[in-house]
């Protein structure tokens, strides 16, 4: 990708082409046509998709006659990484998707400096403070150093945990009163139309006493409104879970929904949800079953009942993201049940489109044992668990319908530099699962193929979230 000042109108559409004239920086990004619904998504996502601004269509010879659009972007929300645009392209995920960006040059930046809804909020905060609480300096820094990456999910307002850290906000926010600083998040909550603000935080790998399996976000912190008791909330009750704030996003036109307080949510894996969506292995195995081993609040698997998979089962050991994901799948419009008890399986599960067990995926081969003359065969088994979903593979080779053959898609994360030499590890990891498994069933082993790595996101730096796409082909036995 290659970026550089505009503006051009020679090769630009009428739309963007005026905005040459506007009082503002933007970017413009070139993106194939088939890739402008997941980068429109990621912008909107982050509150950086100009809407005055249609999408237009757009070709060069550079795009190798690609059919290609220009997204315009809101100026305001990126001026902080004008001077890298490739590094926050990779952090939103959409680097690859991203042909050719643009700068629109502004007459004069300073005109608008207020303009985003979260500066205009602080602007109008300030201008409430009494005289003399705060210097002309601090009134011009204050909104000048709030960076632009926060999040919208419906009502709430997440921002980025290095808000309010800046030396102007770390200054001020000791000195003011509890009264003020309440005033302070209620402004930015009602300029931005939304009724909760909080915090983001990194969701820590442990807790005080134990291994963070469930991902909760314990230290997300609450700013304005009532987020309902922090996590943990081990086994909620129905009231429990009926008293939280929930939040959703909709991503791919797809709804989710979750508990901050209580679960986390990944903005960045809407690339590879995208990639599921149009998978040509998945839309083959439409009307068959897809297992997610780790389904949270839906994440992936509403990509796969999205697909066409005619039933997802899905195992989660977090009560709050199986209430999440069963809320979701209903938003959705799917059919949905919930199971805690491996044994017992409900007669209605037959039909349902969405069933989910709340519990270890250790119990997945039994429990899906127990389903199989009740749902179609499984083709698609996603493990997408972080560092690594190691402990699930043995899981997932097992489940795939022997007849038909079917694909694993294991989540690792990877350094970058062994990106190769890990996948053909774990591949032949999972021929020896594979071995043993058909040398029990009495049956002829076959060699497995790693059909794909996929690079989602950098995880760190220097660090991948990879997800390698494993084809196990039929039993011989069986087929
Ligand atoms: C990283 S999170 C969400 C995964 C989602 N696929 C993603 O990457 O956004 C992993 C989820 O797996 C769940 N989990 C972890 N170990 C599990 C296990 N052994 N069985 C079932 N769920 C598990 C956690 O509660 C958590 O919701």
């Amino acid at each position: 990708m290659r970026y550089q000042e505009w503006p051009l109108a020679s090769n630009m559409g009428d739309d963007i082409s005026s905005a040459v004239d506007a009082s503002s920086v933007q970017w413009v990004l070139v993106v194939k046509k088939q890739d402008v619904k997941t980068v429109k998504t990621v912008l909107e996502d982050r509150c950086l998709l100009n809407r005055s601004r249609k999408i237009t269509p757009f070709w060069t010879s550079s795009n190798n006659n690609d059919e290609c659009c220009l997204i315009s972007t809101t100026f305001v929300e990126w001026e902080s990484f004008t001077g890298d645009m490739e590094h926050h392209l990779k952090e939103l995920g959409i680097e690859d998707l991203v042909v050719d960006a643009h700068i629109l040059t502004t007459k004069d930046p300073r005109e608008t400096e207020f303009t985003t809804p979260l500066r205009r909020a602080v602007q109008t905060w300030i201008t409430s403070l009494p005289k003399g609480t705060i210097t002309d300096e601090q009134a011009m820094a204050l909104p000048q150093e709030l960076r632009s990456g926060y999040s919208i999910y419906l009502p709430m307002l997440l921002l980025p945990p290095s808000t309010f850290t800046t030396p102007a906000w770390s200054a001020l926010l000791p000195t003011l009163s509890i009264d003020q600083c309440a005033a302070l998040y209620r402004t930015i909550a009602n300029i931005m139309s939304l009724t909760h603000v909080a915090i983001n935080a990194p969701i820590p790998p442990s807790t005080l006493d134990s291994p963070n399996t469930l991902r909760s976000p314990v230290n997300l912190v609450p700013l304005h409104g009532d987020f309902g008791p922090p996590s943990p909330i081990a086994s909620p009750t129905q009231t429990d879970l009926d008293a939280a704030f929930w939040v959703s996003a909709r991503q791919n036109g797809i709804s989710q929904t979750w508990a901050p307080r209580h679960t986390m949510f990944s903005r960045g894996n809407i690339k590879e949800k995208a990639r599921i969506l149009a998978l040509p292995s998945v839309r083959e195995a439409a009307g068959y079953t897809a297992v997610d081993l780790y389904s949270g609040i839906g994440y992936f698997a509403f990509s796969y009942m999205r697909a066409g998979m005619s039933t997802v089962v899905g195992f989660e050991m977090n009560p709050w993201s199986v209430e999440g994901c069963r809320r979701g799948a209903e938003m959705n419009g799917w059919t949905v049940e919930v199971h805690e008890e491996r044994d017992n399986i409900k007669e209605n599960v037959q039909g349902k489109q969405m069933i989910l067990f709340q519990m270890d995926n250790k119990h997945a081969e039994v429990v899906v044992g127990q389903l199989s003359q009740k749902i179609p065969a499984v083709r698609h088994v996603n493990c997408g668990l972080l560092p690594t979903s190691k402990a699930s593979w043995g899981t997932a080779l097992s489940l795939v319908d022997e007849e038909l053959g079917g694909w694993a898609h294991l989540h690792e994360n990877i350094k970058i530099e062994k990106i190769d030499t890990r996948a053909r590890h774990v591949l032949s990891i999972c021929q020896a699962v594979l071995d043993v498994q058909r040398d029990h069933q009495g049956g002829q082993t076959t060699m497995l193929e790693l059909e794909h790595v996929e690079r989602v996101k950098t995880y760190a730096p220097g660090i991948m979230h990879c997800v390698l796409n494993i084809y196990i082909p039929p039993n011989p036995r069986r087929s």
